[in-house]
């Protein structure tokens, strides 16, 4: 690999111990795949937030390497962590969990990043630009990141994208060259995939099918996305984003999809001839009804509805708002989002209906890396596939996956209403 005279001193120590750790970890991943060199990262979104992933050890790891005096060198957000900061005593966590999830977050905010603690970085600021170099961590973030904005990444795990930040590089390799960015699978799609819930099936059902590989899509009906080169993408927010956000999860879930491209719709299916090589491998899809039913469980009594993964819209959150205004809820109702979506929804008073019908609008969490186990919960419905395919394993919750409308409708009467599955 070639290394600058500046990339050179840095692993020679000449700018302190905590950036030549980070420079090694980037150029020995390097040299595992086969990288020529660096790039500079433009932003850095990093995983590995809760703490009952990361234990004691992992707590440690990062207070030594901010106490080393490693601090970022470009913006970086963090991913959720286990709790809301401000209401883990409304969701019935304990003190000790909530007092080591904060000293993990403490850590990171010594080392100059922001506490976003989102999924969805690029509705709160850490908006990539077209062709930008970046190092992410949090699947669902980087499969958007590349397919929806076109932007540059590899699926970080979360040490490595760590590292990226600290030093301000990432090995060009995989994702980050042109070449790799073409279609391994292209994939033909014969039924109407209409409703959010029925993309992320799709995505569920595809990512199981091509694994790493890069899905190309004929035949949804989507707007076309901007194929901005210059401005940052105007896209998050809107309905189009908020549907790609659960197709994207699940096919990062299911499979380890870090990029699709939709023909006519994602900015390098626009604007890339070569997007889809001839003669790769083609999927037909006729229908997504066995995915959705893959990720039913034959429960009727639903003890949680879980909204917002990955984290929930300002526009997501005005549409449950208007779903249940004036409802009494018989189920905990959470819809995970970034605290600056929570905040403009509670200056626009979406918050407080959610509320007042017995929600909870929980920022900086996420439930499949919450500490579950400390609750009664034993039954989730979502309309996340991502959600769906992790709550057993992962939260041990049994699932009901569907529409947002179903999932509302099972919060407001305590049931999964038969025949709605769909
Ligand atoms: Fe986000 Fe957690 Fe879902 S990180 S994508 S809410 S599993």
């Amino acid at each position: 690999m070639r290394l600058s005279k500046e990339e050179q001193a840095i692993l020679a120590g000449q700018r302190g111990p905590a950036e030549k750790r980070a420079l090694e970890i980037v150029v020995t991943l390097g040299r595992v795949y086969g990288a020529e060199r660096l790039v500079p990262v433009e932003s850095v979104q990093v995983a590995g937030v809760s703490y009952r992933n990361l234990g004691d050890a992992g707590l440690e790891f990062l207070q030594d390497w901010a106490q080393e005096g490693a601090r970022v060198r470009v913006p970086t957000t963090l991913n959720p962590s286990g709790m809301d900061r401000e209401q883990w005593q409304k969701q019935g966590f304990s003190e000790t969990f909530a007092a080591k999830q904060e000293q993990v977050i403490s850590a990171y905010q010594a080392m100059g990043i922001e506490p976003t603690c989102t999924c969805t970085p690029y509705e709160v600021g850490n908006r990539p630009r077209f062709g930008e170099h970046l190092a992410w961590s949090e699947s669902s973030a980087v499969v958007y990141a590349n397919s929806v904005i076109g932007a540059r990444s590899n699926r970080e795990g979360g040490p490595s994208a760590l590292a990226a930040a600290i030093c301000g590089r990432t090995a060009e390799y995989g994702l980050q060259c042109t070449e790799h960015r073409k279609a391994t699978h292209r994939v033909e799609v014969y039924c109407r995939i209409r409703q959010p819930h029925e993309y992320a099936a799709l995505g569920y059902m595809i990512g199981a099918q091509v694994g790493d590989g890069i899905p190309y899509f004929v035949g949804l009906d989507l707007p076309p996305l901007p194929a901005d080169h210059a401005e940052p993408s105007t896209v998050a927010g809107s309905a189009a984003s908020d549907t790609l956000k659960l197709f994207g999860a699940a096919l990062a879930s299911s499979g380890a999809v870090a990029l699709y491209h939709i023909e006519g719709v994602t900015p390098e299916a626009r604007v890339w001839s070569e997007a889809c090589p001839p003669n790769v491998a083609t999927i037909k899809v006729h229908s997504v009804q066995e995915a959705i039913a893959r990720l039913n469980h034959p429960i009727e009594q639903i003890d949680l509805v879980v909204i917002g993964c990955p984290h929930a819209s300002l526009a997501e959150l005005t549409e449950i708002a208007r779903y249940v205004r004036g409802k009494h809820l018989r189920s905990a109702l959470w819809v995970t989002t970034a605290r600056a979506i929570r905040r403009q929804a509670e200056a626009q008073g979406v918050l407080q209906t959610i509320e007042s019908a017995g929600g909870l609008v929980i920022a900086d969490g996420c439930v499949v890396i919450a500490p579950m186990h400390e609750l009664a919960f034993r039954t989730l419905a979502t309309n996340s596939a991502k959600m769906a395919s992790y709550a057993l394993p992962l939260a041990g919750l049994q699932v009901r996956f569907g529409s947002l409308e179903s999932c509302l409708d099972a919060a407001i009467s305590g049931t999964w209403a038969k025949d709605i599955s769909q």
